[in-house]
């Protein structure tokens, strides 16, 4: 079975390292073209080079993910010059982790606008365009920690698990238009998120998943360019786990 996304146009956003940088290089391969969104421009620069190097056209914008006006101008801006929006990744995402006894409200805020008004600010201007076209594919990278909760995180698990809510009440809107939209909820993945993580407590987390190890962003992205094809066309409202048998629901 291959995978062929050839004449798509995607949009992952947070694209330019860790899981998202894997996504769009997976999606780039398999055809699609490739657009993400940054806001660090050392990262971004890196990224370009990388893709360059690797022979993948992808085109990046510096837009905050939290801005409304400034996505809804990228959209545009990607429709009439790549094409229109066929796939959407919703990668963007950060974490402020602390327990709830210390956290400020700037901590609570920073991950509350990132991780869930970014859905919004994302999804809204394109989800009218791919179901007139009567094809689209939306994918939430959601977390592990959403389904199961951790300590530190109040803030971000509370987006993760409503970004699933998002994810079932916008897969009933547009199920009958040809548009899927689904979860991901990757487990520990070897990125700087996770070697954020003081080294003893990751240790620990560690020691709990079942392979004995933390997954790539490779194995998250293989999944996610599977959700994106024609053979998904099944899967919708879907929270799909990647953990390594950490959490098994
Ligand atoms: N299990 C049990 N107890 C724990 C614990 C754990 N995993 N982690 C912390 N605690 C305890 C501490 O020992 C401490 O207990 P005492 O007060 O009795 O000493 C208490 O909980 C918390 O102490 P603090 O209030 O001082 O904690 P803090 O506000 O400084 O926060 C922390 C510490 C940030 C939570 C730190 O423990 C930590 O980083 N934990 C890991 C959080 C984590 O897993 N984040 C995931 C990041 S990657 C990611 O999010 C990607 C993804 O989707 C998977």
């Amino acid at each position: 079975m291959q995978t062929d996304l050839t004449g798509k146009t995607a949009l992952v956003t947070g694209g330019t390292g860790g899981i998202g940088a894997a996504i769009c290089k997976q999606l780039a391969e398999s055809g699609a073209k490739v657009t993400t969104n940054y806001r660090n421009e050392e990262k971004a620069q890196a990224f370009k080079k990388e893709m360059q190097d690797a022979g993948l056209d992808v085109h990046i914008y510096q837009v905050d993910v939290t801005d409304t006006e400034g996505c809804r101008k990228m959209v545009e801006d990607i429709e009439n010059n790549v094409g229109p929006i066929d796939i959407v990744v919703n990668n963007a995402g950060i974490t402020k982790d602390t327990t709830l006894r210390k956290m400020t409200k700037e901590q609570w805020d920073q991950v509350m606008r990132i991780n869930l008004d970014s859905l919004y600010n994302i999804c809204q201007p394109i989800v009218e365009g791919m179901t007139s076209r009567g094809w689209g594919r939306i994918v939430n990278i959601s977390s592990i920690n959403g389904q199961k909760g951790q300590i530190g995180q109040t803030n971000y698990t509370t987006t993760k698990a409503g970004m699933h809510g998002f994810t079932m009440s916008l897969a009933q809107e547009v199920a009958r238009k040809g548009v899927t939209v689904n979860s991901v909820s990757p487990g520990y993945i070897a990125t700087d998120m996770v070697m954020a993580v003081p080294e003893e407590i990751r240790e620990k987390i560690i020691a709990q998943i079942p392979v004995g190890r933390l997954g790539t962003p490779e194995e998250i992205a293989a999944i996610i360019t599977f959700i994106c094809s024609d053979h998904a066309g099944f899967i919708t409202g879907a929270d799909i786990s990647v953990n390594g048998g950490q959490h098994m629901m």
